[in-house]
């Protein structure tokens, strides 16, 4: 699927501190990276476009989709993993991840094979009836990276 991020103008500030200044981009399918000095903004910049905080000014849209203005937000079309990602240590890979599509509001009668092709993907089979807390880092990461990247999301 062919995928457009359209961002127009972006401001936030903490209280005086303007941390985004009319920030603008598109960014279509592929690998891009956000650069910047420690403190220039690019997780602020982050949590502007998944909604977990409100920019003053300026639009973000995901191919049609306008993201800053929707009334509930498009969780089942975005992913992102965080630099510090914490997941529950007491239950399983499986659990989570059940867990994590339960969020996203995915059909039941679909979660169970998007979870098979997931776990298939990601090679994820020999550690998925773990409990998380017995992960690597590298599976850890693994993980978390399998549902937020998931192209399935957008079924
Ligand atoms: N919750 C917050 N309250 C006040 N200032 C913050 C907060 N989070 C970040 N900042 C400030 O906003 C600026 C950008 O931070 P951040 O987005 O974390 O940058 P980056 O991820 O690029 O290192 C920094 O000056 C930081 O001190
Ligand atoms: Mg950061």
């Amino acid at each position: 699927m062919q995928n457009r991020l359209v961002v127009e103008n972006i401001n936030f500030s903490y209280g005086k501190n303007k941390v985004l200044d009319n920030i603008s981009f598109t960014a279509e399918n592929g690998i891009i990276a956000l650069l910047g000095n420690n403190g220039a903004g690019k997780t602020t910049l982050m949590n502007v476009l998944t909604g977990l905080k409100p920019a003053k000014h300026g639009k973000a849209r995901l191919n049609d989709l306008d993201l800053l203005n929707t009334k509930e937000y498009p969780l089942h079309k975005v992913g992102y993993l965080p630099q510090n990602f914490n997941i529950y240590n007491n239950i399983t890979g499986l659990d989570f991840l059940s867990y994590v599509y339960d969020l996203k509001n995915i059909k039941k009668s679909n979660k169970k094979t998007y979870i098979q092709e997931i776990v298939e993907k990601f090679h994820l089979g020999s550690v998925i009836n773990q409990r998380v807390g017995k992960y690597s880092g590298g599976y850890k990461r693994r993980l978390g990276s399998s549902w937020s990247t998931s192209p399935y999301h957008n079924r």
